[in-house]
């Protein structure tokens, strides 16, 4: 419902119910990946564990941010492909779209206009000493004169993400947490100046901190050539393990070596449930009487364990693309049914109704 369209004998001065509908009571979650191409096995260990999870819980709402993908206008074949692989990753590792809801985040155009509305609320100064923003910011540095508006957008974009919804828990990485604070921050000051609109919300950081790359150089990302796709075949798991870095001062299996810092170990810690054989191979390895080889292959044992029910299950979903297109479908217009009434007390707050009668009495000192 357009607010322009209200006839003058509407009920505006309270807000329209947010659900009529008691599962919606249940506390809800809101959380998102920008979809710039496949999920890898960092996303899996430090994010979709933690939503598998609390998904039987909440009331969970599944965010596809494509309009956060840096360098948008440039990325338009890989924002559409990718959300498609995300889509993918996401059914396969078990997020249950029955119970949960996959929202793209372009098809809710509340979120735009929120962000607009809000941008109000966020000073320039607090975006530029968000850590998270001044850190991507730094890579920007050599073309600080092309940094395109929408980069600060994007974290009032996540706000507004945040609060249409009315989430109760954000589960995200630390480096997001700035982002759950600014947007703490801004839901009481809306709050406290218009009323109760807004929930505050949580953050929640999981257990598993971000994974470092194949490569052991930095955290592993979908462009860095140094992840594992929860979609790579088990012929290209092998290999990748095959490949991993090690202990780099360690020249031959009789070398004592070291376990911590050690990729291969890391990734032990992360994904292998036998924590027995884990430290046995590691007391082994400090010991020197056990080969790389055999810690690589116990260790793609382990991965391509947990990896081959997720393969299939996006195998299946990848021959049903129609499905896929309502699953999307379903969880965007869910996500929009519930932003309008928000949105309208939003405007309300705001005093947006311009039309709805005559004009109002002059404020104090008006002219
Ligand atoms: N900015 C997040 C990231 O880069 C993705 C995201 C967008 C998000 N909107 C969100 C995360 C809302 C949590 C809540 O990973």
């Amino acid at each position: 419902m357009a607010y322009h369209g209200r006839h003058s004998g509407d009920v505006i001065s309270s807000p329209p119910p947010v659900s009529s509908n008691p599962s919606e009571n249940r506390k809800r979650i809101l959380t998102g990946l920008r979809p710039s191409g496949p999920s890898h096995v960092g996303h899996y260990a430090g994010a979709f564990t933690q939503w598998l999870d609390l998904q039987n819980d909440f009331e969970s709402f599944f965010l596809l941010a494509d309009y956060q993908v840096s360098d948008y206008a440039e990325n338009l074949p890989w924002i559409r492909w990718g959300l498609w692989e995300v889509t993918l990753d996401w059914l396969g590792v078990g997020l249950d779209p029955d119970r949960s809801f996959f929202v793209i985040e372009s098809g809710v155009p509340e979120f735009a206009e929120l962000t607009l509305h809000l941008s109000w609320f966020l000073g320039l100064g607090h975006l530029q000493r968000n850590p998270t923003l001044k850190a991507e910011l730094a890579d920007l540095e050599n073309k600080a004169d092309t940094v395109p508006v929408a980069f600060f957008n994007y974290p009032v974009m996540q706000v507004s993400n945040i609060l249409l919804p009315l989430a109760h828990l954000v589960p995200v990485g630390d480096d997001q947490l700035p982002h759950i604070e600014m947007t703490r921050d801004v839901a009481m000051r809306f709050n406290r100046r218009f009323g109760e609109t807004f929930v505050v919300p949580e953050g929640r950081v999981g257990k598993v901190p971000r994974l470092v790359g194949i490569d052991g150089k930095g955290k592993m990302g979908t462009s860095a050539g140094n992840a594992i796709f929860l979609k790579d075949t088990e012929e290209t798991l092998r290999t990748k393990i095959r490949g991993m870095f090690t202990d780099p001062k360690r020249l031959r299996a009789t070398d004592p070596g070291t376990v911590e810092g050690n990729p291969v170990f890391m990734y032990h810690d992360a994904f292998n449930p036998n924590t027995a054989e884990v430290d046995d191979l590691k007391t082994r390895y400090r010991a020197g009487t056990v080969g790389d080889v055999e810690v690589k292959d116990r260790l793609f044992d382990a991965m391509n364990t947990l990896l081959t029910p997720i393969r299939e299950r996006r195998a299946y979903w990848a021959e049903r693309p129609s499905d896929i297109r309502d699953v999307l479908r379903h969880g965007t217009t869910e996500m929009k049914r519930r932003a309008e009434p928000v949105m309208a007390r939003v405007r309300t707050a705001l005093s947006l109704d311009y039309l709805h009668d005559g004009p109002p009495p002059p404020p104090e000192g008006a002219p």
